[in-house]
């Protein structure tokens, strides 16, 4: 870390230097209070410009000190000290000025910001709220509601948005230290507005705070900090700004110590580390400038749409002119719903249509460098779909497979030149859901799985490398899932019961609305299969509901009644009448919604030990990835690895023992005993 001063004339420039991101460790802070103290005594300076070098502004506090004890000198007090320094500062911002950065921006008299710079306070996603003047500073400057919206979203702004918002002083286009000298020259002249803290929050309409903490809680459910967040910007407009800054720093360092906090910040690292495995450390991936898509329905549209958003051009593969035509419509659907949810413009959505060349001619592959299937998982058309790409394609194009249970090791047999087969495992709809598992076969190589993550960063995803199995990594867990929710449900659950425990627990959805919503036929097959290889998959009450086409939401029933036209899940008596049948004989019990949630989920965890143990996925945190980002587990439960260990591997294993003795669940797996011995997951590695 360094922080070097500069001068241009009566100018002085402090730049700060802290790579990868200038985040604010304790060795900047005293360097910044120190460039302060000396900056004040030299008589020849008028004003001083604070700038960063390397990607970015200052981008935050540093996350990685925050499971330690806070050292001083503290934020709160280093951007008093630029406050109330004896010359005018300028932040001049390119990148990011996130949280703390943007509370040392507002410490300054002035700011500046090249057009593409973004700003904002995103601590609530850390489990956390502003510790350094950010919820009362932001309110005095741009405004209870704007204040409200940045602060309890999270959400960055863009310059030209700050800019309307008064949150920087100017954009300025061209190099941005001349632009920010230039700047602080002028206003070295002039006399310096008040020091945010001395100014007063701008009065809100009667009700403003009672609404906005509707509409906050609505939005952050059992999310705490947005509502804390919000607690901390009311008190900024209803008390003095000492007051307030107490009160918001009480409250951050409570969160920052919080269960919730950790959850997030184990996320916020375990998302970085995915982009960047340690086994793939040094190795160069192939160019991606062009992909194909084979296969245009319900995944392979979502894919060419990702695809698309990356800017890459796409070729769609279909098996005849109309069902060019299908898979093209499909498409266009999706951007159409971009378009209508504001998301891009019509224009956009045009020039993305624009750069698809629909065809049934494989002719067009000649020179694709990434080809993706998505056609029927049937593996005799699967295989025949590989034959023709390995004739058609560059011997070093990638060649992947969506597949979601089939085995990539027999997909690819008859590939050419096999190394450059893997398995690319989308979630749907695939142009929005962030898993990305990547799935080397035998013979991949690592450049070509590297290029998978590399393909992932493209496309804005989260990969996680999986081994081969049934059902990799998150289908494997479903399937386990599924199986233990219906075991609760022979035993005294009812589906609206196991359900609700989960809603209650964080997930969007319990598990049988789930199977509602996606239709329980796939998993029949897939069940069906099992059977074929010699498998007994425990599905009594699912079996019976298939058998009699009950297959969920598009068929008016499934684990629930739907009345037409409204998704509305009731409680089914035939549903009821067979859940009855099946369990009789069966020891009953009742069943609170903690007991529920831990049956279900510590089973999950179970089975993702053996997962980890079988080096299917190579890290806890890999899994925790998968269930965040493919199936809707809350994110500040930190994932099911997490969760169970933050609430300890030994009483895991003694819930699950429990149940396991009167019939309920799976007992634990030997891995996760010795797991629980050493009370993390990642022994099972050494
Ligand atoms: N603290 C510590 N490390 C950080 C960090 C932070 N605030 N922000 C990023 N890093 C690390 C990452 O872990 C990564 O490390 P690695 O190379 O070892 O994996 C490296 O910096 C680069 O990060 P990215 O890969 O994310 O880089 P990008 O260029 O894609 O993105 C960014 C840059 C937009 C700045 C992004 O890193 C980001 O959003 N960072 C988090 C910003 C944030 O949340 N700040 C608020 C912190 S809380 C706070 O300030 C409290 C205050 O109010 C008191
Ligand atoms: P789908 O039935 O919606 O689409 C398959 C498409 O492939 C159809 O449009 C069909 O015309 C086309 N097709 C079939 N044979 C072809 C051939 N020989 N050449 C060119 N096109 C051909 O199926 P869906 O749901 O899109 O699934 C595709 C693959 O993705 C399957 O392997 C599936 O297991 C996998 N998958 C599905 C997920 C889902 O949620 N639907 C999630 C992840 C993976």
């Amino acid at each position: 870390m360094t922080v070097t001063i500069g001068r241009e004339n009566a100018i002085a420039v402090v730049t700060v230097e802290n790579p990868p991101v200038n985040a604010l460790s304790q060795a900047l802070r005293q360097a910044l209070v120190n460039a302060v103290a000396e900056l004040d005594a030299d008589a020849a300076v008028k004003a001083v410009v604070l700038i960063c070098a390397g990607r970015t502004f200052i981008a935050g506090a540093d996350v990685s000190e925050f499971g330690k004890p806070p050292q001083p000198p503290h934020l709160p007090d280093v951007v008093a000290s630029i406050e109330s320094a004896k010359k005018p500062w300028v932040a001049a911002i390119h990148g990011s000025a996130l949280g703390g950065g943007l509370e040392v921006a507002l410490g300054c008299a002035w700011r500046v910001a090249v057009p593409s710079a973004s700003l904002g306070l995103p601590e609530v996603k850390l489990g956390i709220i502003p510790g350094a003047g950010g919820t009362i500073r932001l309110p005095r400057l741009i405004g209870p509601a704007a204040a409200v919206d940045l602060v309890t979203s999270g959400s960055p702004v863009s310059a030209k948005k700050a800019r309307e918002l008064g949150l920087v002083d100017a954009v300025l286009e061209g190099d941005l230290r001349t632009g920010a000298i230039a700047f602080a020259i002028d206003v070295a002249e002039k006399s310096s507005p008040p020091p945010i803290s001395d100014r007063v929050v701008p009065a809100v309409e009667a009700g403003f705070w009672e609404s906005a903490e509707k509409a906050v809680a609505a939005k952050a459910k059992r999310e705490v900090a947005p509502l804390r967040a919000l607690a901390a910007l009311r008190k900024a407009s209803e008390t003095d700004f000492a007051s307030a800054m107490e009160f918001e720093r009480e409250t951050f360092l409570e969160l920052r110590g919080s269960a919730q906090a950790a959850a997030l910040r184990h996320v916020f690292f375990a998302e970085r580390a995915a982009l960047r495995p340690p086994e793939l450390a040094g190795i160069t991936p192939r160019d991606i400038r062009s992909a194909a898509v084979i296969g245009g329905g319900t995944m392979g549209a979502g894919i060419v749409a990702a695809l698309r958003d990356a800017g890459l051009p796409v070729v769609l593969i279909e098996r005849d002119e109309v069902a060019v035509e299908r898979g093209l419509v499909n498409v266009r659907a999706i951007f159409a719903g971009s378009v209508k949810r504001g998301r891009i413009t019509q224009s956009v959505a045009d020039e993305r249509m624009a750069g698809i060349i629909g065809g049934d001619d494989y002719g067009l592959l000649g020179d694709t460098d990434l080809v993706i299937e998505a056609v029927f998982e049937d593996l005799a058309v699967k295989r025949a779909v590989f034959e023709t790409l390995s004739s058609v394609c560059r011997a070093d194009a990638v060649l992947a497979t969506n597949t979601s249970y089939l085995d990539p090791g027999a997909i690819s047999e008859g590939v050419s030149y096999p190394e450059r087969f893997l398995g690319l495992h989308f979630f749907s709809p695939a142009q929005i859901m962030k898993l990305l598992e990547i799935v080397p076969a035998e013979r991949t190589a690592p450049d070509v799985l590297a290029t998978g993550f590399a393909l992932a960063r493209l496309l804005g995803k989260i990969p996680v490398r999986a081994g081969i199995c049934d059902g990799f990594i998150g289908n494997r867990i479903l399937k386990v899932t599924r199986a233990q929710a219906e075991r609760l449900l022979l035993s005294g659950a009812t589906p609206s019961t196991v359900d609700a425990a989960m809603r209650v627990f964080g997930l969007p959805m319990g598990p049988f609305e789930a199977q509602d919503l996606g239709g329980l036929d796939i998993a029949a097959f897939q069940r069906k299969a099992a059977r074929e290889r010699g498998e007994t998959p425990f599905a009594p009450v699912a079996d019976r509901l298939c058998a009699i086409e009950r297959f969920g939401q598009k068929t008016g029933g499934g684990w629930y009644d739907y009345q037409s036209g409204d998704r509305a899940p009731k409680p089914s008596e035939t549903v009821a009448k067979i859940i009855a049948e099946e369990a009789a004989g069966r020891p009953q019990r009742v069943w609170d919604d903690a007991a529920i949630a831990d049956a279900v989920l510590l089973s999950m965890v179970n089975e993702a030990t053996r997962i980890l143990e079988e080096r299917v996925a190579l890290r806890a945190a890999d899994i925790d990835l998968v269930k965040i980002h493919g199936y809707g587990f809350p994110r500040w439960r930190g994932g099911p690895m997490h969760y169970a260990e933050a609430r300890s591997l030994a009483e895991v294993v003694a819930v699950l023992e429990g149940l396991a003795a009167d019939g309920l669940a799976e007992p634990p797996c030997e891995a996760l005993r010795r797991a629980a011995q050493a009370g993390r997951f990642s022994a099972l590695a050494e």
